[in-house]
């Protein structure tokens, strides 16, 4: 199979555990807000996918309708709520083996971009202090099509001068894995094999890979 050559990451919870913080305010939203409750297994379906997105599908799964200039308000809440849980952030929250495998991807001469749904994307890689790891940023202010599709990892790809079928995506959303396969990429799921099973390969952390793992997937496919 192609050779992989560079690789592109998603933000909340592969580098950082952000996707808690979205949950906690989405939580808020839905308990203080809406009337009911959001379930870590309801939370799933919002991972990856934009912030107005996922307010329509939590009205969905409330059986909710709000007029539009409501639903920007909540949404608006929503990411108060959520940039406070953020505002602290520092380079110790950095999830486990990230910087090390970022370097060891470096070294090696692999490619590497992010692409993340977030509109707060830059904000939190600067305060945590990795924006030169990345030669490419393609966050929420840059795509028009959400997760599953492919465009932000295209963009991506773009950028680096790399073909799609040349890119690793690292994702801890299922909308995400989708978005690396629509884009016919190599797709490594980050978190729980019974959620991400759809990718190439499913791992709990960046702390469990190495160039060479990646590089298995090479051959494996
Ligand atoms: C994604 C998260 O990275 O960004 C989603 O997985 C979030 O949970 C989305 O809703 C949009 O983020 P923001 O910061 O623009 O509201
Ligand atoms: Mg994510």
């Amino acid at each position: 199979m192609s050779e992989i050559k560079a690789c592109l990451f998603d933000l909340d919870g592969v580098i950082v555990d952000t996707a808690k913080y979205h949950y906690k305010a989405w939580k808020r939203l839905a308990n203080e807000k809406l009337g009911f409750d959001l379930t870590e297994e309801q939370n799933e379906q919002l991972k990856g996918i934009s912030r107005m997105k996922s307010l329509d599908i939590m009205l969905e799964m409330g059986g909710l309708t709000l007029s539009d200039e409501k639903k920007k308000e909540y949404a608006a809440i929503k990411n108060e709520w959520y940039k406070e849980l953020i505002k602290d952030m520092s380079p110790d929250e950095i999830f486990p083996g990230v910087t090390g495998f970022l370097d060891e991807l470096k070294e090696k001469g692999i490619r590497i971009g992010l692409g993340s749904a977030s509109k707060n994307a830059m904000t939190i890689i600067k305060a945590l202090k990795i924006e030169e790891y990345f030669e490419t940023i393609i966050d929420g202010h840059k795509v028009t099509q959400p997760k599953p599709h492919p465009e932000i990892f295209l963009n991506g790809a773009k950028e680096l001068g790399v073909s799609p079928e040349n890119c690793a995506v690292f994702e801890d959303a299922v909308s995400g894995v989708q978005s690396a396969i629509n884009g016919n990429m190599y797709s490594i799921g980050v978190g729980s094999p019974d959620v991400l099973g759809e990718a190439d390969m499913v791992i709990a952390g960046l702390h469990e890979m190495s160039f060479e793992k990646l590089k298995s997937l090479e051959r494996e496919m």
